[in-house]
């Protein structure tokens, strides 16, 4: 068989470029849909100090090894492994980020879809002067009703293969750098208006005042997962993206400016969503997957020109949806374009098109049919493949996939090689390096696993 020709990998041609796609790959869906209801789920504010605490000090470790593990290794994130360790088993955590690629975008695509069908009710005006029990009635039937998200998932999983199809330079980068700073303005716009809500303050202070009596074992691991899921890490986007970037850049400050955004960004939406929770009564831990659909509407109801906020925040969801959904299949055609040598379009066509097979059951799953067979007790525990692989992807395999990055980073790299692509060969001056080994070799392994067995159940303190 031949050989894919390495002289030919695209790369990003700018810095500004690089941010906006990797900030772009990580600010989407998991923070202004996931984070909100996961944080509502988990009890507010101890929850975000929680998460907070977890990016920093896992987080960005686990951001700035896959970026080295990339840029060093110059390939997909199976082939970084491959020709960093040839004769070791190291490639099975880049197959297992492949296996975490298909198991996210396709319930990701699902909700992305439910994007498209929010864009189309903001059109039409579908929400105007509903109740909270009208929206939520709405929203249900909509996912429960068969093939008009089945269609919208697809149309997404369409727009996304188009731009993958592009390449990195023409397609990835020229997008994520119109798109992000549109949506960075939406966003805070949205802010506004919700913290000027009368009764915004009980809001504020769910998310910001931790409440430590609300801390179980599986807050933890979920802050664990939400905390890799938000930044895109522990299945290799990074490390592709980082095969991407140019030797002169300063990787560090990359994965320190790319996960303070994402945080951000994540912060700001739990301060549009609260606010509008406690204004409109309602309770925090009934969220739910629909969270956003079903309480934004309610708050843009109430404001002056409502209408045109939700169609600007609609087009916000779509393009955070859009350049993180983008992120994941480009992990999958990189893999393989290189590895298995076929051409980037046929690439694209082929991953595109087995994931949505899956997705489409994942977005079946919350259909009458579905649930007669696959739920026989409904409201005791939701059994649906959506449920399933949202959990397994953040709370597995993210985790999972992250603890063998930095172990791999920590004890196997070598600590010359990456001091090296940290420093760009010793051109940069990187303070923090020994500190950044240490938390490697030692802290985040350790808090990781503490945190997955304690949060699996398997042990206890
Ligand atoms: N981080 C993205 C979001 O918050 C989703 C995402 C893109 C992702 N690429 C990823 C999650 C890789 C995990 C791993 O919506």
């Amino acid at each position: 068989m031949a050989k894919f020709d390495f002289s030919k990998r695209d790369r990003f041609g700018s810095k500004i470029g690089i941010i906006a796609a990797a900030a772009g790959s990580a600010i989407g869906l998991g923070n202004i849909w996931r984070f909100p209801y996961v944080a509502g789920e988990n009890g507010g504010g101890a929850f975000l100090l929680i998460y907070v605490g977890f990016i920093i000090l896992i987080g960005v470790p686990v951001m700035l090894s896959e970026f080295t593990i990339g840029r060093r290794a110059q390939r997909n994130a199976y082939g970084a492994f491959k020709l960093l360790k040839p004769k070791q088993h190291w490639y099975l955590v880049g197959f297992m980020g492949i296996v975490a690629a298909f198991t996210i975008l396709a319930f990701y695509s699902t909700v992305a879809g439910w994007t498209l069908e929010y864009l189309i009710n903001s059109i039409t005006n579908a929400y105007e002067g509903k109740t909270s029990a009208e929206l939520s009635s709405m929203f249900d039937k909509f996912i429960g009703g068969g093939v008009r998200p089945v269609i919208f998932q697809l149309i997404f999983m369409f727009l996304t293969a188009s731009i993958v199809f592009a390449g990195v330079k023409h397609g990835i980068e020229k997008y994520a750098k119109i798109l992000m700073p549109i949506l960075l303005l939406i966003i805070i716009v949205l802010c506004v208006r919700s913290i000027s809500l009368p009764g915004a303050g009980d809001g504020l202070n769910f998310l910001f005042n931790p409440d430590f009596s609300k801390i179980k074992a599986s807050t933890v691991l979920e802050a664990l997962g939400q905390a890799f899921f938000s930044l895109s890490i522990g299945m290799g986007t990074l490390i592709t993206y980082g095969s991407y970037i140019s030797k002169k850049e300063n990787l560090p400050i990359t994965t320190v400016q790319v996960s303070a955004a994402d945080t951000f960004i994540a912060i700001l939406a739990g301060i549009a969503i609260f606010p509008a929770m406690f204004a409109f009564n309602i309770p925090t831990h009934e969220s739910g997957e629909g969270l956003v659909f079903k309480v934004l509407p309610l708050l843009f109801n109430e404001m002056p020109g409502g209408f045109y906020f939700q169609l600007l925040f609609c087009l916000l969801l779509i393009v955070a949806a859009l350049t993180s959904t983008i992120s994941v299949l480009e992990v999958v055609v990189a893999y393989f374009t290189e590895q298995l040598n076929i051409s980037r379009k046929k690439a694209t066509v082929i991953a595109a098109s087995s994931i949505a097979v899956l997705g489409i059951f994942c977005t079946l799953s919350f259909g009458q049919v579905y649930l007669e067979i696959f739920n026989p007790y409904p409201g005791s525990f939701r059994l649906g493949l959506f449920n399933i692989l949202e959990y397994l992807s953040a709370n597995i395999l993210l985790p999972l996939g992250g603890f063998f990055i930095v172990i791999f980073v920590g004890w196997y790299l070598g600590r010359k090689n990456v001091n090296d692509e940290i420093t760009n060969s010793g051109m940069l001056r990187v303070r923090l390096f020994s500190i950044f080994l240490f938390i490697v070799k030692f802290l985040a392994p350790l808090a990781i696993a503490l945190v997955f067995l304690h949060g699996m159940g398997l042990i206890a303190f």
